[in-house]
Protein backbone atom coordinates (compact mmCIF):
# COMPACT_ATOMS: atom_id res chain seq x y z
CA UNK A 1 0.00 0.00 0.00
CA UNK A 2 1.64 3.33 -0.75
CA UNK A 3 1.63 6.48 1.85
CA UNK A 4 -1.04 7.96 0.27
CA UNK A 5 -3.43 4.96 -0.29
CA UNK A 6 -2.70 4.50 3.84
CA UNK A 7 -3.32 7.94 4.67
CA UNK A 8 -6.72 8.33 3.38
CA UNK A 9 -7.60 4.66 4.85
CA UNK A 10 -6.49 5.97 7.95
CA UNK A 11 -7.99 8.83 7.68
CA UNK A 12 -11.41 7.40 6.93
CA UNK A 13 -11.05 4.98 10.09
CA UNK A 14 -10.51 8.00 12.27
CA UNK A 15 -13.82 9.61 11.00
CA UNK A 16 -15.57 6.81 11.27
CA UNK A 17 -14.53 6.01 14.72
CA UNK A 18 -17.24 8.23 17.05
CA UNK A 19 -20.26 6.90 14.66
CA UNK A 20 -19.06 3.69 15.16
CA UNK A 21 -18.41 4.33 19.23
CA UNK A 22 -21.90 6.06 19.25
CA UNK A 23 -23.44 3.66 17.48
CA UNK A 24 -21.89 0.73 19.90
CA UNK A 25 -22.83 2.70 22.98
CA UNK A 26 -26.33 2.96 21.99
CA UNK A 27 -26.77 -0.67 20.88
CA UNK A 28 -28.37 -2.54 24.21
CA UNK A 29 -29.33 -6.57 23.19
CA UNK A 30 -33.06 -7.04 23.63
CA UNK A 31 -34.30 -9.47 26.42
CA UNK A 32 -37.46 -10.17 27.11
CA UNK A 33 -38.00 -10.83 30.69
CA UNK A 34 -39.84 -13.94 32.50
CA UNK A 35 -42.71 -12.88 34.06
CA UNK A 36 -46.28 -13.78 35.78
CA UNK A 37 -49.54 -12.43 36.51
CA UNK A 38 -51.74 -12.11 39.77
CA UNK A 39 -54.70 -10.47 39.27
CA UNK A 40 -54.27 -7.44 36.70
CA UNK A 41 -50.33 -7.18 37.69
CA UNK A 42 -47.82 -8.35 35.75
CA UNK A 43 -45.13 -9.14 37.53
CA UNK A 44 -41.52 -8.98 37.06
CA UNK A 45 -38.51 -9.99 39.37
CA UNK A 46 -36.16 -7.36 39.86
CA UNK A 47 -32.99 -10.14 38.85
CA UNK A 48 -34.40 -10.10 35.14
CA UNK A 49 -32.47 -6.88 34.73
CA UNK A 50 -29.40 -8.43 36.06
CA UNK A 51 -26.67 -9.82 33.77
CA UNK A 52 -24.30 -12.19 35.30
CA UNK A 53 -21.04 -13.61 34.04
CA UNK A 54 -18.55 -14.90 35.49
CA UNK A 55 -17.93 -12.80 38.57
CA UNK A 56 -19.55 -9.62 37.46
CA UNK A 57 -22.91 -8.53 37.47
CA UNK A 58 -24.44 -5.94 35.01
CA UNK A 59 -27.50 -4.12 34.79
CA UNK A 60 -29.58 -3.83 31.60
CA UNK A 61 -31.25 -0.35 31.28
CA UNK A 62 -34.15 -2.05 30.27
CA UNK A 63 -35.99 -5.15 29.69
CA UNK A 64 -39.31 -6.24 27.11
CA UNK A 65 -41.95 -7.85 28.53
CA UNK A 66 -44.68 -9.86 26.65
CA UNK A 67 -48.50 -10.29 27.66
CA UNK A 68 -51.22 -11.78 26.14
CA UNK A 69 -53.22 -8.99 27.61
CA UNK A 70 -51.45 -6.66 24.98
CA UNK A 71 -50.59 -6.66 21.34
CA UNK A 72 -47.43 -5.40 21.65
CA UNK A 73 -44.48 -6.15 24.55
CA UNK A 74 -44.32 -4.04 27.08
CA UNK A 75 -41.14 -2.00 27.83
CA UNK A 76 -39.90 -1.81 31.07
CA UNK A 77 -37.13 0.84 31.54
CA UNK A 78 -35.44 1.34 34.63
CA UNK A 79 -35.26 5.49 34.82
CA UNK A 80 -33.96 5.42 38.75
CA UNK A 81 -32.35 3.90 41.20
CA UNK A 82 -36.12 2.23 42.45
CA UNK A 83 -37.60 3.70 39.43
CA UNK A 84 -39.53 2.16 36.21
CA UNK A 85 -41.87 3.29 33.80
CA UNK A 86 -43.35 0.96 31.38
CA UNK A 87 -44.59 1.76 28.22
CA UNK A 88 -46.59 0.29 25.52
CA UNK A 89 -44.62 -0.41 22.41
CA UNK A 90 -47.03 0.54 20.22
CA UNK A 91 -46.96 3.86 17.72
CA UNK A 92 -49.65 6.12 18.48
CA UNK A 93 -48.99 7.46 14.98
CA UNK A 94 -50.44 4.11 13.09
CA UNK A 95 -49.33 1.39 15.29
CA UNK A 96 -46.11 0.21 14.52
CA UNK A 97 -43.87 -1.57 16.76
CA UNK A 98 -41.49 0.52 18.20
CA UNK A 99 -37.46 0.27 18.68
CA UNK A 100 -35.91 0.54 22.41
CA UNK A 101 -32.30 1.67 21.80
CA UNK A 102 -30.14 5.24 22.70
CA UNK A 103 -32.18 6.31 25.89
CA UNK A 104 -35.53 6.36 23.36
CA UNK A 105 -38.41 4.72 21.56
CA UNK A 106 -38.28 5.14 17.81
CA UNK A 107 -40.87 4.14 14.87
CA UNK A 108 -39.21 2.23 12.10
CA UNK A 109 -42.62 3.31 9.96
CA UNK A 110 -42.22 7.25 10.10
CA UNK A 111 -39.92 8.58 12.80
CA UNK A 112 -41.62 9.05 15.58
CA UNK A 113 -39.40 9.10 18.34
CA UNK A 114 -40.61 8.86 22.29
CA UNK A 115 -38.73 9.68 25.80
CA UNK A 116 -38.46 6.48 27.95
CA UNK A 117 -41.58 8.22 30.09
CA UNK A 118 -43.42 7.23 26.93
CA UNK A 119 -43.77 11.37 26.11
CA UNK A 120 -43.58 12.14 22.27
CA UNK A 121 -40.52 14.09 21.11
CA UNK A 122 -40.74 14.04 17.24
CA UNK A 123 -43.38 13.70 15.51
CA UNK A 124 -45.73 12.80 13.13
CA UNK A 125 -47.09 10.84 15.87
CA UNK A 126 -49.13 13.82 18.90
CA UNK A 127 -50.01 11.08 21.14
CA UNK A 128 -47.97 9.72 24.18
CA UNK A 129 -47.61 6.36 24.60
CA UNK A 130 -50.02 3.90 26.43
CA UNK A 131 -48.19 3.91 30.09
CA UNK A 132 -48.38 1.59 32.75
CA UNK A 133 -48.37 2.51 37.05
CA UNK A 134 -45.46 0.91 38.43
CA UNK A 135 -44.33 -0.21 41.66
CA UNK A 136 -41.72 -2.54 43.26
CA UNK A 137 -42.59 -4.89 46.01
CA UNK A 138 -40.83 -7.95 47.43
CA UNK A 139 -37.77 -7.87 45.01
CA UNK A 140 -40.91 -7.59 42.23
CA UNK A 141 -41.78 -4.89 39.56
CA UNK A 142 -45.35 -4.97 39.69
CA UNK A 143 -46.70 -3.42 35.82
CA UNK A 144 -50.77 -2.55 36.54
CA UNK A 145 -52.47 -3.54 33.74
CA UNK A 146 -55.44 -1.50 32.51
S1 LIG B 1 -46.60 4.50 12.76
FE1 LIG B 1 -45.03 5.33 13.97
S2 LIG B 1 -44.55 7.20 13.06
FE2 LIG B 1 -46.12 6.39 11.84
Amino acid sequence: MDRKKFLKTCGMGLIGLPFASALLTSCESIYYATSSIKNNSLIVPLSEFEIVKKNTTTYRTFVLVKTSREDFPICLYKTGDHEYTASLMKCTHRGCELNVGGGIYSCPCHGSEFDTKGGVLEGPADQDLKTFKTSIQNENIYIELS
